[in-house]
């Protein structure tokens, strides 16, 4: 975990029978990796990826985690992973926590992603998803906006033993010109939407960490 120039934040605690403790605690950077779950070179999923950089608190550093070029997994592979699937492995192990931008395909997470998934989760007793903290976002031009995607990657996330963040849901209509190819948002109600799921996000790995310390 990094630990560089924590930023301080005032913490509410309700402590019983109506009576607020107001307490100051001090927010640890954190490395977070990100998967875009769409290989697809016009992907709104990528649009929106860096967007949720832009809007994120400073304490997060935002790095990608490629999977394009993996191979279909196979428990073949168990004995001698091949080096771009051990470089894919370390990538996840050097970040605290996992963030999940992805596309709704058939009502599931696409195939790519659910194949760098299995990569990431084996040989067994080798999960690399395990204590990592995780959240799932997405978009789509339909209304619902991946909400049945993020549905499936919930419960793979749950038997990968990642803690998730359960609230802020993030289920993003995307029309044309929302997000532009440098991130921007253009509408300012979305725009303040994601800044504070990433708000959200920094808060919610910095209680998993408190609860559950890293010990490696
Ligand atoms: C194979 C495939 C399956 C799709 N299935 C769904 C779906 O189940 N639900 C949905 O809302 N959109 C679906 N779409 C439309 C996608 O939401 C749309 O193509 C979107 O741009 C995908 O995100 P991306 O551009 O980041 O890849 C599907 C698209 C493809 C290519």
């Amino acid at each position: 975990m990094s630990c560089r120039a924590p930023a301080t934040v005032t913490i509410v605690v309700r402590a019983g029978a109506g009576v607020i403790v107001e307490t100051s605690a001090q927010m640890a950077e954190y490395k977070v990796g990100y998967f875009v779950g769409s290989l697809a070179t016009k992907s709104i999923n990528r649009l929106l990826s860096k967007a949720l950089v832009r809007v994120a608190p400073p304490e997060l550093q935002l790095t990608e985690i490629p999977f394009k070029d993996l191979p279909l997994y196979s428990y073949d592979y168990d004995e001698t992973y091949p080096p771009v699937a051990t470089a894919f492995k370390d990538a996840i192990a050097g970040v605290d926590a996992v963030l999940f931008v992805t596309p709704e395909y058939n009502r599931s997470i696409p195939g790519g992603l659910k194949n760098a998934i299995d990569w990431a989760s084996r040989p067994y007793g080798k999960n690399a998803f395990t204590r990592k903290p995780s959240a799932v976002i997405g978009t789509s031009p339909g209304k619902i906006g991946t909400a049945v995607a993020q549905q499936h990657l919930r419960s793979i996330l749950a038997f990968c033993n990642s803690p998730q963040m359960n609230s802020v849901e993030a289920y993003i209509q995307f029309d044309d010109g929302l997000i532009s190819e440098d991130g921007q948002v253009s509408n300012q109600s979305t725009r303040e939407f994601l800044q504070n799921y990433m708000a959200e996000f920094h808060g919610f790995i910095a209680r998993v960490y408190t609860v559950l310390p890293r010990t490696t």
